[in-house]
C-alpha cells in the first residue's frame, strides 16, 4: 500500500506494506485525513522512517480478532497516535466511531484532534450556558470547533481571529467576532487561548472572578512572560494547561458525541480546504502559512 512516511523536510509518499493490526484493533481503510497545525513540526524532530497521521475516516476492512469492535464494512471516523495518513491503518477499537451515512468522510476526518480538543477544553470551563466565552485563534481549525461547541451549549462567544475574513464566525454561534483584544469589553468566564505572546498576555487580564483559562497552543509561536500581576488580583480563577492526548477521557465516545452532533444539525466541520492526498506538501505548506480557514481534508486516492 502508500503511505506518507516521516522524513526531516516532511513526508514522503512510499509504498509499505499493510499493517498488521494488534488483537484489538481494526483494520481500516482510510477514506480522509486530517492534518494539525500541531503536526507540521513533528517532521524535524522525530527520526527518519515514522508514520504520520492522526486523524481519520474510512471503512472497516477486517474486525478486531478480539471480537471487539464494529464489523467489517462499517464507516468509522478514528484518532491514532500515529499511521493514519496512508491507504490503510490499524486502529484500536477503543479510539473510533461508527460514522452514520449521513456524515462524509472529509468532514469527518476533521473531528479527531481538533475537535476533540475543542469538545474536551471547552469541558474544562463547566456550564457554559448564558457564560461569556473568549476563543482565540477562533478562524483555526480548534476555534472554528469551539466557537459552534460553545455557541450550542448556550455560550455567548467572542471570537478573535487574525486574518481569516472570508469565513463567518457569526453564521457559527459567535456573537462577536473581534481582530484584536484591545475590542473585547468586559470579562470572560471561559477563555480558550492558542495564540500566545502578547495575547495571552492580554487574554489573562479578562479572566472574571470565578474564570476557567484554558492554555491550549502557542500558533503564534511567541512566549509570554507571567508572573502573579499577570492576572487582575481575582482570587477564585483556574488555569487549566491542556493537552489533547492522555487526558483520560475516552476518544471513540467523544468522537462518538461529535459525530451525533453533526447528525443533529448542532455541528459543522468547516473544511478550509479538500484535496487529494498527494498534495499533502502543498496543503501543509497552506496551513503553516495561514492560507486555509478551519480544517484541510486530504482524501485518499481521491475515491471519496
Ligand atoms: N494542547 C493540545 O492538546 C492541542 C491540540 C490541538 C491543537 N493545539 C494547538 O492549538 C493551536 C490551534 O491549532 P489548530 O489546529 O486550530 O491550528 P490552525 O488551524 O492553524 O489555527 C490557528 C489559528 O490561530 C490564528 N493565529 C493567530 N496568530 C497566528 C500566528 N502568528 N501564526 C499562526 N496562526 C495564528 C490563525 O488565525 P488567522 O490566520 O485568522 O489569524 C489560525 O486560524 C495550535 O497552536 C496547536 O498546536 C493544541
Amino acid at each position: 500500500m502508500r503511505a506518507w512516511i516521516g522524513a526531516p523536510d516532511g513526508p514522503v509518499l512510499r509504498t509499505v506494506p499493510v499493517p498488521e493490526p494488534a488483537p484489538d484493533e481494526a483494520l481500516v481503510r482510510v477514506e480522509a485525513f486530517s492534518v494539525n497545525r500541531g503536526e507540521l513540526n513533528l517532521f524535524r524532530r522525530r527520526a527518519e522512517g515514522w508514520r504520520p497521521g492522526q486523524d481519520l475516516a474510512g471503512v472497516v476492512v477486517r474486525a478486531a480478532a478480539d471480537g471487539s469492535g464494529p464489523a467489517a464494512g462499517t464507516r468509522v471516523v478514528a484518532m491514532n497516535d500515529f499511521g493514519g495518513w496512508a491507504r490503510y491503518t490499524a486502529v484500536p477499537v477503543d479510539r473510533m466511531a461508527v460514522l452514520p451515512d449521513s456524515v462524509g468522510f472529509a468532514e469527518s476526518a476533521t473531528l479527531g484532534v481538533a475537535g476533540l480538543t475543542a469538545l474536551r477544553a471547552l469541558r474544562r470551563g463547566g456550564p457554559l450556558d448564558g457564560r461569556r466565552v473568549l476563543i482565540t485563534g477562533a478562524s483555526g481549525g480548534v476555534g472554528s470547533f469551539a466557537v459552534q461547541l460553545a455557541a450550542a451549549r448556550g455560550a455567548r462567544v467572542t471570537a478573535l481571529t487574525g486574518t481569516r475574513r472570508e469565513l463567518d464566525l457569526k453564521e457559527l454561534g459567535a456573537e462577536q467576532v473581534i481582530g484584536s483584544l484591545a475590542d473585547a469589553e468586559g470579562e470572560f468566564d471561559v477563555i480558550l487561548e492558542s495564540v500566545g505572546g502578547e495575547v495571552l498576555q492580554s487574554a489573562l487580564k479578562m479572566l472574571s472572578p470565578l474564570g476557567h483559562f484554558v492554555l491550549l497552543g502557542t500558533s503564534s509561536g511567541r512566549t509570554a512572560t507571567l508572573s502573579i500581576s499577570s492576572f487582575v488580583p481575582h482570587a477564585r480563577q483556574t488555569l487549566h494547561p491542556f493537552w489533547v492526548f492522555g487526558s483520560g477521557e475516552p476518544v471513540g465516545e467523544d468522537l462518538a458525541e461529535l459525530v451525533g452532533l453533526i447528525e443533529q444539525g448542532l455541528l459543522h466541520p468547516v473544511l478550509g480546504a479538500v484535496d487529494g492526498w498527494e498534495r499533502l506538501p502543498e496543503v501543509m505548506a497552506a496551513l503553516r502559512e495561514r492560507r486555509i480557514h478551519g480544517k484541510a481534508a486530504l482524501l485518499v486516492d481521491g475515491e471519496v
